[in-house]
């Protein structure tokens, strides 16, 4: 199975829905990027508070600050056997950084990129409906994806919250930045023979076994 993964998709396709289950399944770690934004957000890091404008406003946070939190954190023990990322990278210098990162790190390659596709209005009724737990970032959604009790966390009892960039008008733009600057990735990755196409208009599940079902195509499964 593929160890080096990066999960693509615009906001609102289920990268991070998908990406913690299979972290499970692989036995590897799933890092966001958004997820590490939002925790130095909370803490009022310095990271955090230079991040903070951007990932309000829905538009990313400059490479060379996102660069140099993710191969920090890539290089710490827990990813020696691979990693699944999740919202980066974003942008081509954040994709040549990445393939330097690894190979500085004698990772190998980026070995395998589902990418989960589905059409924009989709998107904005997933991303406008989605609650997530403060605790640990599990995610839900008040009609595709409910927790047993409204605004509870059915795995660790904390309370579900609106991330303040689900706004209707925060999405929009958090969609156009994705076909603007992370979108043409799709194409540096298909040049490279390792993008997966997962079609996300399905229930979790299916997108899960899809998923799963491309991966173990991939060299080295
Ligand atoms: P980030 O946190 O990465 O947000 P995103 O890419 O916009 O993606 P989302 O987390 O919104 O969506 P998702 O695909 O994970 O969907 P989810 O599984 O939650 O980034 C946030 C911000 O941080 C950025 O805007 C930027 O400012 C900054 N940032 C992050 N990375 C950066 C980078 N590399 N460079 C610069 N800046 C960066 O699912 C969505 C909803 O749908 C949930 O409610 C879920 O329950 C539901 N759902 C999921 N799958 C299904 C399904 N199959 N059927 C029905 N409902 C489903
Ligand atoms: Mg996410």
């Amino acid at each position: 199975m593929a160890k080096q993964i990066v999960m693509l998709g615009p906001p609102g396709a289920g990268k991070g829905t998908q990406a913690k289950r299979l972290s499970e399944k692989l036995g590897i770690p799933h890092v966001s990027s958004g997820d590490i934004f939002r925790e130095n957000l909370r803490e009022q890091t310095e990271l955090g508070k230079r991040a903070e404008v951007y990932v309000n406003r829905g538009e990313l946070v400059p490479d060379d600050l996102t660069i140099a939190m993710i191969r920090e954190r890539i290089s710490r023990p827990d990813c020696d056997d691979g990693v699944l990322l999740d919202g980066f990278p974003r942008t081509a210098p954040q994709a040549e950084a990445l393939d330097d990162m690894l190979e500085a790190l004698d990772k190998g390659q980026v070995d395998a990129v589902p990418c989960i596709v589905l059409p924009d209005e989709v998107l904005i009724e997933r991303l406008t409906g989605r609650r997530t737990c403060r605790a640990q970032g599990h995610i839900f959604h008040i009609t595709f994806n409910p927790p047993k009790e409204a605004g509870i966390c059915d795995f660790d009892g904390s309370e579900l919250y609106q991330r303040q960039d689900d706004t209707v008008e925060t999405v929009t733009n958090r969609i156009r930045v994705y076909l603007e600057q992370t979108q043409p990735l799709i194409d540096y990755y298909q040049q490279r023979g390792v993008l997966l196409e997962v079609d996300g208009d399905q229930s979790i599940d299916m997108v899960f076994d899809e998923i799963i079902s491309v991966l173990v195509g991939v060299q080295g499964a």
